[in-house]
């Protein structure tokens, strides 16, 4: 899988994908991370890629210009449409026609998570867009990107991190990157629930014990008392994805008397 990230701040890119797991999937030519620098493609002097707010106002806007020409460039993908008969060159409309989506990273796209990691990683190639926090201009959102991501109800100071995040989140469902070819499964979120607590060696560490099941090597009931974990962590911690998880009628039943112990 490809990723083209467009950026202002390329160098943010160079450490987190230098180390470990991603590293290896790049390595090993599962994933490839290729960053643009926008101001690259800013055809006057001095590469001028933000400008100040018409009507006023603090902060800079990232310009149009430079972020379509870099897009444009990068994908092979042409905002002006040849009229077929008169060979007349129509207006630019949008990219929402391009098969590699176009996604740009702003506070206001709709909120990352798994299920929008597992959409994404069903592509070939995918490019994101990192706004700076005091704006794009508002034709980059409405005529280049096909689709805008927020990781988080929080402001940072740039996409840049929230692209990291993306490139993570998508390379690790990607068939071969994760060494172990289940780990992804059993992952908090996979399955809607939160994972079950992780123990190991020594058995006691300063009075702390590892519960007895994991250490009685039968299988089956190990199996059970993760995901009765599972079922317990998600409804103490995280109540509202319990409604969506797939869930037995027993695991219901069950978890409707934990709830009924925890508050008796
Ligand atoms: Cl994608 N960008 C910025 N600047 N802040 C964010 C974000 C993105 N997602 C959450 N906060």
């Amino acid at each position: 899988m490809r990723f083209d990230i467009f950026t202002l701040f390329p160098s943010i890119f160079v450490s987190p994908l230098q180390e470990s797991i991603l590293k290896r999937a790049i390595e090993a030519g599962l994933l490839d991370v290729r960053v643009h620098n926008i101001r690259d493609y800013a055809t006057d002097k001095h590469h001028v890629a933000d400008d100040y707010p018409y009507g006023g106002g603090g902060g800079m806007v990232m310009k149009p210009e430079p972020i379509f020409a870099a897009v444009e460039t990068v994908l092979e993908v042409r905002s002006w449409k040849l009229e077929v008969g008169s060979g007349a060159l129509q207006p630019p409309t949008s990219n929402l026609q391009s098969p590699t989506p176009i996604i740009l990273l702003t506070p206001q796209g709709r909120l990352f998570n798994q299920a929008i990691a597992r959409e994404l990683a069903r592509y070939e190639r995918i490019a994101l867009i990192c706004g700076r926090y005091e704006g794009v201009d508002e034709r980059v959102r409405e005529h280049l990107a096909t689709d805008e991501i927020s990781i988080g109800d929080y402001v940072l100071t740039g996409g840049e991190l929230a692209a990291l995040v993306i490139v993570d989140a998508v390379s690790r469902l990607l068939p071969g990157v994760l060494g172990d070819a289940g780990a992804a499964a059993d992952d908090s979120h996979a399955e809607g629930l939160l994972e079950y607590p992780h123990y190991t060696r020594p058995p006691d560490f300063q009075g702390w014990k590892v519960p007895d099941v994991l250490l009685s090597g039968n299988h089956a009931e190990i199996a059970r008392w993760r995901r009765r974990q599972s079922l317990l962590r998600t409804l103490r911690r995280r109540p509202e994805l319990l409604a969506r998880a797939a869930l037995t009628e027993e695991e219901r039943r069950w978890l409707d008397q934990a709830v009924q112990s925890d508050q008796g």
